[in-house]
């Protein structure tokens, strides 16, 4: 299996699963389903489980990407909801992600540990695929969805939201959305040589952009159609 789809919030399927994969890893089992598109097999995880009982600071984030790795992934595409500090990207718009900030602070984020696993710094100039976002900008005009802009994903540890001080700070750091899980897994992506895009979904306000709670059945809510359609660019793409 060539491509992968690692759906995030909000996309726990992308319709037609043939088969599951257990697939071992140094770091835990992965569970992996197997989608066939136009004779093609196609990987998907659900990042947070398909019930979303994972948090996102307890993901096993190299698992799943070894888990990937291990059955031959070579493209990967994933889907993120992210909380909105430009104004120019309302709730309910599709951000393609150019670049991140890391705040995160207690995950693995790496697969190079020292001593037999090496000592490696992997180069972030380009931390997602180019190629894999003008592709997705051809197969989205032709399915008419448009996308807002591209944007930088501030990644807070979580589980909790940011408050209104932190989100003025990310800001005016140059942050545009907030998620909870793009690190590592775009690191740990890279790491392994695989060609890694992120989507994002937004699906509410940050805190002190609006005066709106955040939870997390209304961010579920918010991706709703969204999801059909990115999925659906994302397979169109795979089976060029
Ligand atoms: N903050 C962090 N993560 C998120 C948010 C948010 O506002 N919305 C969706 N994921």
């Amino acid at each position: 299996m060539l491509k992968a789809i690692i759906g995030g919030t909000g996309v726990y399927d992308i319709g037609d699963k043939m088969s599951e994969k257990a697939v071992w890893t140094e770091y835990g089992e992965v569970l992996i389903d197997v989608v066939e598109v136009q004779d093609e097999e196609i990987a998907f995880l659900a990042r947070h489980g398909k019930n979303h009982s994972v948090p996102p600071h307890l993901i096993n984030y190299r698992a799943n990407m070894k888990a990937l790795k291990k059955v031959g992934v070579k493209y990967v595409y994933s889907t993120a909801a992210v909380g909105s500090m430009n104004e120019k990207y309302k709730p309910g718009s599709i951000v393609v992600i150019k670049d991140f900030m890391d705040f995160t602070k207690s995950r693995p984020s790496t697969f190079y540990e020292g001593k037999e696993k090496g000592v490696v710094h992997v180069d972030m100039r380009e931390p997602y695929c180019r190629n894999l976002i003008k592709l997705f900008y051809e197969e989205a005009k032709k399915e008419n969805l448009p996308i807002a802009g591209e944007g930088v994903y501030v990644c807070t540890e979580g589980p909790r939201f940011e408050t209104a001080s932190e989100i003025k700070m990310y800001k005016s750091l140059g942050g545009d959305v907030v998620g909870m899980t793009n690190v590592p897994e775009v690191v740990l992506a890279k790491e392994l040589g695989m060609c890694y895009s992120t989507v994002g979904i937004v699906t509410n306000w940050c805190s002190g952009i609006d005066n709106l709670d955040t939870a997390i059945h209304d961010i579920s809510q918010a991706i709703g159609d969204k999801k059909e359609k990115i999925t659906k660019i994302f397979t169109e793409i795979f089976k060029r």
